[in-house]
């Protein structure tokens, strides 16, 4: 192709995405049609790759159904809709058994004829129901799906495409005011063209948008874009201000967002005050460390704050050595290279933003507002998590809805149009940046608001003080955007104010404390549940 002639490529479907959600979706998909997988960065890159503990499902004799979804609603704080947690929780099963079709290794016990899939346990869960590989189930996971899809000719995998927004009614040669939705532009981020993928269908699966904290486990592209971009299009979001804070981030001041799995907890580790080693959470909740992770994360941060601590002890050492280091092969190498032996010693933790609740409203077939867009997985609202996500219950999400977006689209093909001649994308009057610093400085000064404003524990002030930041970073960046060639950075930085401003609105609407919003203005739960919808 004429390097400078506008590159325009027509697809079945396309999936903006290569993690658990996206990938589960395109494969499905692929039984019939051809898929592009478009991917900011490497096809790793997301969190998919860097989930610890595992997969949450009913596997064991002794548990039902009925106890999953009772765990799932109590760690929602009843916000959850019940059909979606039915729907999800009655699908894990099978999830689990495709998974190990593709050569998932679960840890196993027993031997033989009892042989049977080793369940760990993690906070708000009644009973073992977490499947897992090791300690890096994640990459278990995004190694076997990737290689499913780079071995199916139905599907092309195209990394380095950073989305910039998604492609309506208006981007149409012969302007329509439709919310129909025909693909997305896309920036090569090796040579800095965009590009205009088109496709009858879209699949959103874009992950969430915790980089908006200056502490978080999340991956750094985890920046909004899927829920920016849906927004600007036209979707319904709905309960942003549920970002969910894990209880146990390493304290290291080099190493600032590795995990300490919840599995720590769920075979024995306990919350020690790091000064007189006492076990705090007895002060706190009859579940002790157990108890689901809004709880566990206030109380170490009512800790830090009390006694002006810069972080706890997570300790699991009571345990036999060999027996940690066959559970958390990984986290135990990762801490011995940091000089902290966790056989032997506690690990020092703090609590970190890391999974977003929120998200593009979507219905049990992963259908948006939006004709012709789906979305499954963490850049979702699905109804399933509620006011606070129950451990291991996000990666099922992302299986259980890729399919679900897939199976929809499936069923609905013939009723799919073939997209219509598309604008290309329009560069004609922009030159390169010239202040780098701008973006970097914004960066800097969203996350930073974010964590002191919008943290574990809000304020009606505080969230005003963010909302008049954001205002004015809000005229800054779009003016600088509609100026300056597009550059991921940029890109994220548009959409991370975005998640911002979206955060922050849904967090000053909701007048009481539920779940992971809990504000000192409103510190009583309303009696009737009520999702926080905005409409753009
Ligand atoms: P991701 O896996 O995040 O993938 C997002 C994809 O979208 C990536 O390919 C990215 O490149 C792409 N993308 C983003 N923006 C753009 C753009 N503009 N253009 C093109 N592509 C784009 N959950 C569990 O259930 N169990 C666990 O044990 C667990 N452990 C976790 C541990 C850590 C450290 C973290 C951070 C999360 C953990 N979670 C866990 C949560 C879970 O990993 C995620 O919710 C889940 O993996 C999200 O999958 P996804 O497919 O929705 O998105
Ligand atoms: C963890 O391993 O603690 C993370 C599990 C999750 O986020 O679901």
């Amino acid at each position: 192709m004429n390097s400078n002639q506008p590159s325009t490529s027509a697809h079945d479907v396309i999936v903006i995405g290569s993690g658990a959600a996206g990938l589960t979706a395109a494969l499905a998909l692929a039984q019939d049609h051809k898929v592009l997988v478009l991917a900011k960065g490497t096809l790793t890159g997301g969190s998919t790759a860097w989930a610890q503990g595992g997969i949450a499902a009913v596997l064991d004799a002794g548990d039902t159904f009925e106890n999953h979804i009772r765990d799932t609603m109590v760690a929602g704080a009843g916000l959850n809709r019940r059909e979606t947690v039915e729907y999800v929780i009655e699908r894990a099963p099978h999830a689990i058994e495709r998974l190990m079709a593709l050569g998932v290794p679960f840890n196993t016990e027993g031997s033989n004829a009892d042989k049977a899939l080793h369940l760990t346990r993690e906070g708000g869960h009644s009973h073992r129901r977490i499947v897992h590989v090791d300690d890096a189930t994640g990459w278990a996971v995004q190694s076997a799906l990737l290689q499913a899809a780079q071995a199916n000719p139905n599907i092309t995998l195209l990394p380095g495409r950073a989305c910039i927004d998604l492609i309506t009614g208006r981007h149409e040669k012969r302007y329509s005011g439709s919310g129909r939705v025909w693909g997305a532009y896309a920036l090569d981020e090796a040579t800095g063209r965009v590009e205009t993928h088109v496709a009858r269908a879209t699949v959103l699966a874009t992950g969430g948008a915790g980089r908006v904290y200056q502490f978080s486990t999340a991956p750094r592209g985890a920046t909004g874009d899927g829920i920016a971009m849906a927004w600007r299009a036209g979707a319904r979001v709905s309960n942003m201000e549920m970002m969910q804070f894990h209880p146990t981030c390493l304290y290291n001041l080099e190493v600032k967002n590795f995990l300490i799995t919840e599995a720590v907890r769920g075979e024995g580790g306990q919350l020690k005050h790091p000064v007189t080693g006492n076990r705090f959470m007895p002060e706190y909740d009859e579940r002790l460390e157990l108890a689901p992770r809004d709880i566990v994360a206030r109380a170490i941060d009512d800790q830090i704050k009390r006694f002006g601590l810069d972080y706890v002890h997570l300790d699991i050492s009571h345990q036999p050595p060999e027996f940690v280091k066959e559970h958390f092969p990984t986290i135990h190498e990762k801490l011995l290279s940091l000089g902290i032996d966790m056989t032997r010693e506690p690990i020092p933790v703090v609590p970190a933003q890391h999974y977003t609740c929120g998200g593009v409203l979507i219905d049990l077939a992963g259908r948006t507002d939006l004709p012709g867009l789906y979305a499954a997985g963490e850049c979702t609202e699905s109804g399933l998590h509620g006011a606070n996500r129950l451990a291991s219950n996000s990666l099922l999400e992302c299986f259980v809805f890729g399919e679900a977006a897939a199976a929809d689209i499936l069923d609905r093909w013939d009723a799919f149009d073939e997209p219509p001649p598309i604008n290309p994308w329009d560069e004609s009057r922009v030159t390169d940046s010239d202040e780098e610093v701008v973006i970097k400085q914004n960066w800097t000064e969203i996350r930073r608001f974010m964590w002191n404003y919008v943290g574990i524990v809000r304020t009606t002030k505080r969230l005003e003080r963010a909302q008049h930041r954001i205002a004015m970073l809000n005229h800054e960046v779009e003016e600088y955007y509609s100026n300056f060639r597009v550059a991921t950075d940029l890109i994220e930085l548009r959409n991370l104010l975005q998640s911002a401003e979206l955060i922050v609105s849904s967090a000053l609407k909701r007048h009481e404390s539920r779940g992971l919003h809990y504000t000192l203005d409103y510190p009583a739960m309303l009696a009737e549940p009520r999702d926080t919808v905005l409409v753009p």
